[in-house]
């Protein structure tokens, strides 16, 4: 795992440019995103880069990680609407390239399998931006779930439910109780996991997942099995780690060519 702590802004411009990167070698490359607003910068940034002309999706798929079970289709919180709104609709992605599990289905479980196999068969998934929840969740496997889960749907922890009210006029009752998400082994198929996370209140998950036990209980530690993660995080998210000052100087020593 590699921790590198910068100000939010360079850590968008970093996962940006490794995406830009990616698509310049491999033009058809796929692309896992998350919602939430930990990655809303990078987005932000890669359609500026877009703009200018440095940045080409017309070839690329992405897979979103989650999705609300039985949200209407029109709601502006319906994740795969969410992902429209914040990147994918101003950037050259081809629309049918856009993919999202689907919280509507009458066979959910179906949907679940589904959405694996349009993984598998789009190659899998190139880079995986994620963010983590304040207990340690990735996508939206909650603490217990199984670390070597595939797609299928869960049940929203109250946490979880409380942290996305502000998504829903500030209505926990308004914010779905179920989902269909990605599991942590569908996570883990990823080639390179690019996470995010700023601010204080992220610094406990961030200590959790990057030192802590491998346990279900910090779904995120699962990461560590992972042999190319890369977690992006400002002072604040990396206020509770313990091998702090030693992360900044290996980034700051890093060899050039050797990115992220
Ligand atoms: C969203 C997702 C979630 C979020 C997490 C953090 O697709 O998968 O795991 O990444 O809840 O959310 P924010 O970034 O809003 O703090």
């Amino acid at each position: 795992m590699e921790v590198v702590i910068q100000p939010g802004a360079a850590l968008a411009e970093l996962a940006a440019e490794a995406i830009i990167r990616l698509l310049e070698r491999k033009p058809d490359a796929v692309l896992g995103l998350a919602t939430g607003s930990s990655p809303l910068p990078i987005y932000r940034e890669l359609i500026e880069r877009y703009q200018d002309g440095q940045a080409d999706f017309s070839g690329a798929a992405a897979f979103t990680l989650d999705e609300y079970v039985g949200i209407d289709p029109d709601h502006p919180q319906r994740y795969r609407n969410v992902i429209d709104d914040e990147f994918t609709k101003h950037v050259n992605f081809r629309p049918e390239a856009v993919h999202g599990p689907d919280g509507n289905a009458a066979d959910l479980a179906l949907a679940c399998q589904s959405y694996e196999e349009a993984i598998k068969a789009a190659g899998g998934v190139d880079l995986q931006i994620l963010g983590i929840g304040t207990d340690g969740h990735i996508a939206f496997n909650e603490p217990g779930s199984s670390l070597a889960s595939r797609t299928r749907l869960k049940s929203l922890t109250p946490q979880t439910r409380m942290d996305n009210a502000r998504f829903f006029d500030g209505n926990v009752d308004r914010v779905p109780r179920h989902c269909l998400t990605q599991g942590l082994a569908t996570i883990m198929s990823a080639r390179h996991i690019v996470l995010i996370a700023t601010g204080r209140g992220k610094a406990e998950a961030v200590h959790q997942m990057v030192e802590g036990a491998v346990s279900a209980m910090w779904p995120a530690s699962i990461l560590q099995m992972h042999p190319h993660v890369t977690v992006l995080v400002d002072d604040g998210a990396a206020g509770r780690l313990q091998l702090a000052d030693y992360y900044r100087q290996a980034y700051e020593h890093k060899p050039d060519w050797q990115r992220i």
